[in-house]
């Protein structure tokens, strides 16, 4: 697979008869919400784990040095918190702009965690990257995806802020992720902050 997934996005019918549908996001869109939304809450989904193996070639790195951004893999034990955002079906050519990079739209079910919509369930959309596509690095050590992570930087900026933020929302969700932490605390132990001149740019 592309890894330009515009198109294949493009094709899917998710959208017809509705005039909102909730979203749900587990990584940039968590700390970096440039969309318009009707209504946000957290949620959780069964079944998923996070994994810095997915390849960023056009945010946080580039085509020769890509940097590593999250995608789920399936863990039928664990569960993943994030935001649920209700958005209107126009929103998606951004999103999926955004997320063109390997991450195809599923169909998800969600739960919301906080009152007074606890426990109950709603049907939306996720933007997940599958092993298939072209983009995809894998798995590796935490210490190593931290390395990678530290000198990795594209026209969205640093890779390690990627990092550093979504491990700050997830601890003020009280939601603090165990792969997300372990990367966090390898670049903060390395302090990365040299490497690179600062920019901050897009998502
Ligand atoms: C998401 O945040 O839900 C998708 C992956 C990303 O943009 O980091």
């Amino acid at each position: 697979m592309a890894h330009d997934t515009r198109e294949l996005n493009r094709r899917q019918d998710h959208f017809t008869g509705r005039s909102d549908i909730w979203l749900f996001g587990y990584g940039s869109l968590i700390h970096k919400v440039d969309f318009p939304f009707l209504e946000a809450r957290d949620a959780r989904i069964q079944g998923w784990a996070r994994r810095f193996w997915q390849g960023s070639h056009d945010h946080r790195g580039t085509p020769e040095a890509p940097g590593r951004v999250l995608t789920l893999v399936e863990a039928p034990d664990e569960t993943c918190v994030g935001v649920a955002y209700r958005v209107t079906p126009d929103v998606f050519e951004h999103l999926d702009h955004r997320e063109k990079n390997g991450y195809l739209r599923l169909t998800i079910d969600m739960t919301f965690i906080r009152p007074p919509h606890q426990g109950r369930h709603a049907n939306g959309l996720i933007y997940i990257a599958g092993p298939n596509n072209a983009a995809w690095l894998g798995p590796a050590s935490e210490a190593a995806i931290a390395r990678q992570i530290a000198r990795s930087q594209g026209p969205s900026g640093r890779n390690d802020d990627y990092v550093l933020k979504l491990d700050a929302a997830l601890q003020d969700m009280g939601a603090e992720d165990p792969h997300v932490a372990a990367i966090a605390r390898h670049l903060r132990a390395s302090d990365s902050s040299h490497a690179h001149p600062s920019a901050d740019r897009e998502y």
